[in-house]
């Protein structure tokens, strides 16, 4: 199947109190990992692409193929999103181009009325080649890839403006944090979660930093109209693990156990057991 717009798949997870995942890939073992999961669970999924890592695999337009000979070679059949994670407005302007099924146009950093106006902008364009848009308000707190929020609390009426310039998926700022959550961390301000909801309606909410947030909490905030959840470091710790135990094992320094093709297979493996771990968890298990 080729790649979809997050559009339907949102609506559908919204309206039957589920999650898609937004699992960030950063090679190749772990988009097919991710792909793999999906389909043997037949769920919906997206990938997260940071600017970063679109770098980091030579461009958006290397990973457009990628995915898309994926799709096609490993017969992939769930409905999967191609997506942009944090975008600057040139870095959405790029991936529109390269063939992404879906961007996100992060303008939490800028000043309301230019957040409103690029988002805006980009919503047309969107609009015309049938791609999904997600926007911010809010920043997400901590560090990824260099995008570095500090983790205020979304404004519900900045949502509701935001929201009905025509967006996908709305990205608002709940306490939720990039990474590893610190020790004292207050949690998701569910309050604030319930107020954005009541004022944007049936629009599909995105809940960031997905890593380390206890299911209980996952669980509320899919009540609350949460539709997506991005998950990118669990992904990153449980792949670093277990190639971690391969090599303190000595298995590289076995037979041809060097082969990046073995070196990195308990890595992917790991991802993939994380990943269906979170689908699980999110609901969307069996919702292709
Ligand atoms: P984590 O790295 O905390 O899982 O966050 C992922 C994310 O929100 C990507 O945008």
């Amino acid at each position: 199947m080729a790649l979809v717009s997050a559009k339907e798949m949102l609506q559908k997870a919204k309206a039957g109190h589920y999650a898609v995942g937004a699992f960030n890939i950063n090679n190749l073992e772990w988009t097919k990992a991710i792909l793999l999961t999906a389909q043997e669970l037949n769920s919906p999924v997206m990938l997260g692409v940071s600017e970063g890592a679109g770098k980091y695999m030579a461009g958006y337009k290397t990973i457009v193929g990628m995915v898309n000979g994926m799709l096609e070679e490993l017969k992939i059949t769930v409905p999967v999103a191609l997506h942009l994670d944090h975008g600057s407005y040139e870095g959405a302007k790029a991936c529109i181009e390269a063939g992404f099924s879906s961007i996100m146009f992060d303008g939490s950093s800028l000043p309301f009325e230019e957040n409103v106006e690029k988002t805006k902008e980009l919503v047309a364009i969107c609009n015309e080649k049938g791609i999904s848009i997600e926007a911010e308000v809010g920043s997400i707190g901590g560090e990824e890839d260099g995008v570095v929020g500090l983790g205020e609390c979304a404004d519900p009426e900045e949502c509701k403006t935001i929201a009905d310039l025509g967006i996908t998926m709305l990205a608002a700022g709940i306490g939720n944090i990039h990474g590893k959550y610190p020790d004292n961390w207050a949690g998701l301000q569910f309050d604030v979660l319930d107020a954005i909801q009541q004022k944007t309606g049936d629009m599909p909410l995105v809940l960031h930093g997905g890593t380390g947030i206890p299911d209980d909490m996952i669980k509320k905030a899919i009540s609350l109209g949460v539709s997506k959840i991005n998950v990118n470091t669990e992904c990153q710790l449980v792949f670093a693990e277990a190639t971690r135990k391969y090599i303190e094992a000595g298995k590289d320094l076995a037979g041809k156990g060097f082969d990046p093709r073995k070196l990195l297979a308990p890595g992917t493996e790991a991802i993939k057991a994380k990943v269906k771990e979170k689908m699980e968890v999110f609901g969307s298990v069996g919702k292709a």
